[in-house]
């Protein structure tokens, strides 16, 4: 496995292999690689002839308030893993690389950034967007491919991607879960063994709307009750939001017409998790 740290190697890089008529596939990470970040390098590896898998924690998506300087960082340990799923080139520039002196220009999202997490988290959806549009002007690749675990974030790309005419395929990939349903994520390091225990709410509450949309409940004042009272079982759990929205659009619904989300952001102690199903009419 290739390790490159410079922008200009990455880019000359890809153009190699473009040239060579090689399908190139993207998967950006933050590091602190778990299972779900696995699932989509092994899909990755499928679906093209080089897999790049990009490594930064991206300042420009985290709030004033949130955890950049203690997000978990493990460089060694994400390397090993990623040279055992055959990856082909692990993509790793220092914020200083990609956020030289002067950098002043963003990728500004629409509406769809505003909602849900984009109320509490203002600008991180235009972080995410920016930084993603650099990935892929520098890695240059056919596909790339995200998580619905971040069904928003998802969106926001499409649309992205679409807008700007990127010219590369955005793949979704499922949730991957815990054997006891939570989603995976690098933030349930931070989860004390009681909070994890609470966090279970989460997959207990998408479980329940579940059930209620397969019995032809279509209400989402009634969908959502019953997800809230769910979480709110839970002493350590706080609702941060709890939405049902067009799979597109993210704007809230009433009924659930042909499929709509429920996404949820719930803090359990101090460490914020989010999670989301789609539900069926
Ligand atoms: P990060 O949180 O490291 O996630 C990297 C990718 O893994 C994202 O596409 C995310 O949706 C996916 N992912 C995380 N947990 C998952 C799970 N349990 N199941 C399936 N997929 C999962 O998301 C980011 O980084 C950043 O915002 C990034 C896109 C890299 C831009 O900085």
């Amino acid at each position: 496995m290739r390790i490159i740290e410079h922008i200009e190697e990455m880019r000359s890089w890809s153009e190699t292999e473009r040239r060579a008529g090689r399908r190139i596939v993207l998967v950006p990470t933050m590091g602190s690689l778990h299972g779900g970040h696995l699932s989509l390098v092994r899909d990755g590896k499928r679906r093209g002839d080089r897999l790049v898998v990009s490594l930064f924690v991206n300042p420009t998506q985290f709030g004033p308030q949130e955890d950049y300087a203690s997000y978990p960082r493990d460089f060694e340990r994400d390397r090993g893993l990623l040279e055992r799923e055959g990856t082909d080139v692990m993509f790793s520039p220092s914020a200083g690389e990609m956020y030289p002196a002067g950098h002043q220009s963003y990728v500004e999202v629409g509406k769809l950034g505003e909602q849900l997490c984009g109320v509490f988290r203002p600008g991180h959806f235009r972080g995410v967007a920016t930084v993603v549009a650099k990935l892929f002007n520098i890695a240059q690749p056919h596909a790339a491919i995200f998580g619905e675990k971040d069904y928003q974030q998802l969106q926001v790309i499409r649309r992205m991607a679409r807008d700007l005419n990127l010219g590369v395929e955005v793949v979704g990939h499922p949730t991957v879960r815990a054997p006891d349903g939570l989603a995976l994520s690098s933030r349930n390091s931070y989860l004390s063994d009681a909070e994890r225990q609470a966090a279970l709410s989460l997959c207990r509450a998408l479980n329940k709307a579940e059930a209620l949309a397969l019995a032809g409940e279509k209400e989402s004042g009634r969908i959502l009750d019953a997800a809230r009272a769910e979480i709110e079982k839970e002493p350590l759990a706080r609702i941060q939001y709890a939405k049902l929205c067009h799979p597109e659009t993210l704007e809230d619904v009433e009924k659930i017409e042909s499929e709509a989300v429920l996404a949820l952001a719930v803090f359990v102690g101090k460490t914020r998790l989010i999670d989301n199903t789609v539900l069926k009419a």
